[in-house]
């Protein structure tokens, strides 16, 4: 498979000038802010022109990258995630196209009901057939800090109601913590523990393991500022 190879050699061959011209392009590549981009056509223009360079880009690093990615997949790894801007499931890990299957909400929630998330969970588990699926959280989530508020935020108080059950099943503990950061934080992880839980409590994954199939269950929080992810080893 030409693509595996691709990401293996850019890694293994750190040294080469494409590779280093490649990492700098992407750290230089211009932020979307309004005063860059000012009028909506300038920021529509330039979202296509990005697309067009980095087809360029990726085609100089390998003619047959496209045609090789529209074979097929075989992601090893189910990603559920924040839908959160700052926390990019495929940057994170270091995965290329391919690498990896994404489903993103507010809050990375595993609702039982929520046939979005299920249809995810169903085609990775038993079409694609990971063998992982990893809740990622992170510290800082607006979701999981409008859920410590009373405040009415508008339609997105439905999707919180869920994660303020959680808070509901901690209280105890969570209100014992003072400091309003340590809570926040631990209240993050706590909402992190109850997904994978619930998550391994849906049927697609019960049936999995009875099939004896090789499947883990993950539970992950990113730090926003530091870039590093925790294990939480739910
Ligand atoms: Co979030």
């Amino acid at each position: 498979d030409n693509s595996i190879t691709l990401t293996r050699l850019m890694n293994y061959d750190s040294q080469s000038r494409k590779v280093t011209m490649r990492i700098k392009m992407q750290i230089s590549r211009p932020v979307f802010t309004a005063e860059e981009y000012p009028t909506v056509k300038e920021f529509y223009k330039k979202i296509l022109d990005n697309n067009k360079r980095w087809v360029e880009e990726s085609l100089e690093l390998d003619p047959n990258y496209f045609e090789d990615l529209a074979k097929g997949q075989t992601p090893p790894l189910l990603w559920i995630g924040c839908s959160d801007s700052r926390v990019p499931a495929n940057e994170i890990i270091g995965a290329k196209p391919g690498e990896v299957f994404v489903h993103r909400n507010i809050a990375n929630m595993v609702i039982h009901s929520d046939m979005n998330m299920l249809s995810v969970l169903d085609y990775a588990v038993n079409v694609l057939k990971v063998k992982h699926v990893l809740v990622c959280g992170h510290y800082g989530c607006g979701g999981v800090k409008a859920a410590m508020s009373n405040d009415s935020i508008g339609i997105i108080d439905n999707w919180i109601r869920h994660i303020k059950d959680v808070y509901r099943l901690h209280n105890h503990y969570l209100d014992s913590i003072l400091d309003e950061t340590e809570r926040f934080n631990k209240f993050v992880e706590l909402n992190v523990k109850e997904q994978v839980f619930d998550l391994a409590k849906t049927s697609i994954v019960q049936s999995a393991w009875k099939k004896g199939q090789d499947l883990t269950l993950h539970g992950w929080v990113y730090g926003l500022n530091s870039g590093f992810v925790t294990d939480l080893d739910v």
